[in-house]
């Protein structure tokens, strides 16, 4: 071994002895007759200690030593006469007697500190350096420990951890896939995998009864900050087993990973069906860090004269408590610009102040009496100081720009703690989802999510509306308005399927085509089953209050998709295309 101890671990009781620590150089301090170098390895900084009267060549050996030089020490474990209680090292130094520079740097092109200068951009182009400082490190350990206790948790309730293809056939979940050609299979793909869905119920058919993956999964989707286009998922599948059944095991995983890992104790997690979430709160992954609850407003404000009332679908606000002094009419109609901004779509934003002192100022004061509006703030159980914000129009596109409405408050009034937690299940989506644009149903999980037991007759032989109206046995873990998990109990009837795929705009042809493997396997005994996965990246990332998944992710992509430290994706050459047989042909 090069080195006797890591760069974290001396300490007081440790003085007197002779050690080797090896490391890069953080940064050193030249004092003239002294010379102080901090070294850093993953686990810590230590000091290193140089003096220029008892050994000058080693002395100017350390003054030359740059930013990032890889170096090994030999020395004495002392007290430090200035201690730096920052540092679990701080008490001690050691003093020098062998200075080894193992290998050279460059200077990096930003500081290798905790808080860096560097950009996105050049971070990632030199991930390698970044991943050397503290805060990145600590995310890939706790990433690391997040995959040890989940695979020691799943494997001692007997689930089995098996492997799955990477080169597969399209499964339809929503996003586009990546698609890798065949050199052995002129003008044919390979689909690499949206989830590994169609394999783990397969397994279940197999009868391996519980199976999990940490495993990558991809899609070719818009970027943001909680998405990326190869990401992974703790995958699970179980058979002979009811929701309520995957519900505990997996509430269970969630509260053991966050006992062992961040010493939290987390509640039972409540339970809200999707139309209620819809109700309260505009989403499906809300944030219960904080109420402000949706009040809708339909039966006290239409027909007094006000048209975009009167003509809107549905009236709804929230009461931002206690916040009436702190919003100047400027700052209202900044707040009514933002909710204006593409991103959001809202026409405009009506509020309601409740001044401290019981009078009423309001956009709609020329409509409404200072009693018509008392009954509305009676119903949002305002109190004076308060201020009330109300959006109309179409119902889903109201309630989508409240919510994110009701987000931003939540962010102005601090009541989104990063490490306060709020767990919840969000269940009995619907199966199907009407699309007007394209005038057909779209899965609302994945077309292999059963209906309620309730619903099936309904669904095999309902009406056009029938369809709208059911329910499926399908949830969503949310963390802190993240969406952590979804699954749902499956279909593993062949008609049932059938007709689902049907629903979904299939021909008969088309869906033997891309699914008659599963479908058939169904014909063989397949069990009851159901699953979830996890997002493992967004897990990792909400569990330390962060929403970023590119800061757990050791080499992540940017926003274009982009590798942009190996240069990916990038042109292959003309005999490499031709292979493939996609030789693009110019006039
Ligand atoms: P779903 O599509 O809901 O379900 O995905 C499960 C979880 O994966 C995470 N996730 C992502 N994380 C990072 N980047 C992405 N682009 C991304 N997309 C999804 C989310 C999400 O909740 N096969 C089903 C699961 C099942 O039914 O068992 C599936 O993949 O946290």
């Amino acid at each position: 071994m090069l080195r006797s101890h890591t760069c974290g671990e001396l300490r007081i009781s440790d003085i007197g002895k002779s050690v080797k620590l090896c490391g890069w150089v953080q940064k050193s301090r030249d004092l003239g007759a002294l010379t102080f170098v901090d070294l850093r390895d993953r686990y810590g900084i230590t000091q290193l200690f140089f003096n220029q009267e008892d050994n000058p060549e080693l002395c100017e050996k350390a003054r030359k030593l740059g930013r990032e030089f890889v170096v090994a020490a030999i020395g004495k474990v002392r007290e430090r006469s200035s201690k730096n209680a920052n540092r679990a090292t701080g008490d001690i130094e050691i003093e020098v007697t062998e200075l080894s520079i193992l290998n050279e740097s460059k200077v990096p092109p930003f500081t290798i500190d905790d808080d860096t200068d560097g950009g996105d951009e050049l971070r990632m182009k030199y991930r390698y350096l970044d991943i050397r400082r503290m805060p990145v490190m600590n995310n890939l350990i706790f990433r690391s420990k997040l995959a040890i206790e989940t695979r020691k948790f799943l494997s001692s309730l007997n689930f089995v951890e098996v492997e799955t293809p990477v080169l597969i056939k399209s499964t339809p979940e929503g996003a586009r896939d990546f698609v890798v050609p065949s050199r052995m299979n002129a003008g044919q793909f390979y689909a690499l995998p949206q989830s590994p869905q169609t394999f783990k119920q397969l397994l279940m058919v197999s009868g391996l009864d519980r199976y999990f993956q940490i495993v990558k999964c991809f899609r070719d989707e818009d970027l943001r900050a909680d998405r990326q286009p190869e990401f992974t998922q703790i995958d699970c599948e179980m058979s002979f087993i009811t929701q309520e059944d995957i519900l505990q095991t997996f509430e269970a995983l969630t509260k053991y990973l966050f006992k062992t890992l961040k010493g939290i104790d987390l509640p039972t997690f409540p339970r809200m069906t999707y139309d209620e979430a819809m109700l309260k709160y505009g989403s499906d992954k809300p944030d219960l860090r904080f109420s402000m609850e949706f009040v809708e407003l339909n039966d006290l404000v239409k027909g007094k004269g006000f048209s975009v009332f009167d003509e809107a679908k549905l009236i709804v606000g929230i009461n931002a408590e206690g916040q009436a002094a702190k919003y100047s009419n400027k700052d209202l109609k900044d707040l009514t610009e933002w909710m204006k901004r593409p991103q959001i779509g809202a026409k405009g934003l009506v509020y309601v102040k409740y001044e401290e002192d019981g009078s009423i100022k309001s956009t709609v004061g020329k409509f409404y009496s200072d009693e018509d509006i008392k009954i509305w703030l009676e119903r949002f159980s305002a109190k004076p100081g308060d201020i009330l914000f109300i959006l109309s129009g179409e119902t889903d596109a109201t309630r989508k720009q409240l919510s994110e409405l009701r987000l931003e408050m939540g962010n102005r009034m601090g009541l989104r703690q990063p490490h306060d937690f709020k767990p919840l299940w969000v269940m009995d989506f619907p199966l199907l989802e009407w699309d007007e644009d394209t005038q057909r149903f779209y899965a609302m999980h994945h077309p292999f999510t059963s209906p309620k037991k309730e619903d099936i007759n309904r669904m095999l032989d309902g009406d056009h509306e029938t369809m709208k109206a059911l329910r499926a046995d399908a949830y969503d873990l949310v963390l802190n308005g993240v969406e952590i998990g979804g699954g749902s109990i499956r279909i593993h009837d062949r008609t049932l399927q059938e007709k689902n795929f049907k629903l979904l705009g299939f021909t008969e042809e088309e869906a033997e085509a891309q699914f008659g493997f599963l479908m058939g396997a169904f014909e063989f005994g397949a069990p009851p089953h159901g699953g979830i996965a996890f997002g493992f990246d967004r897990l990792c990332a909400v569990m330390n209050g962060q929403n970023t998944i590119r800061d757990f992710i050791a080499f992540p992509k940017n926003n274009q998709g982009r590798d942009v430290m190996i240069d990916a994706p990038s042109p292959i050459d003309k005999a490499q295309l031709k292979e493939l047989y996609l030789e693009i042909k110019t006039e």
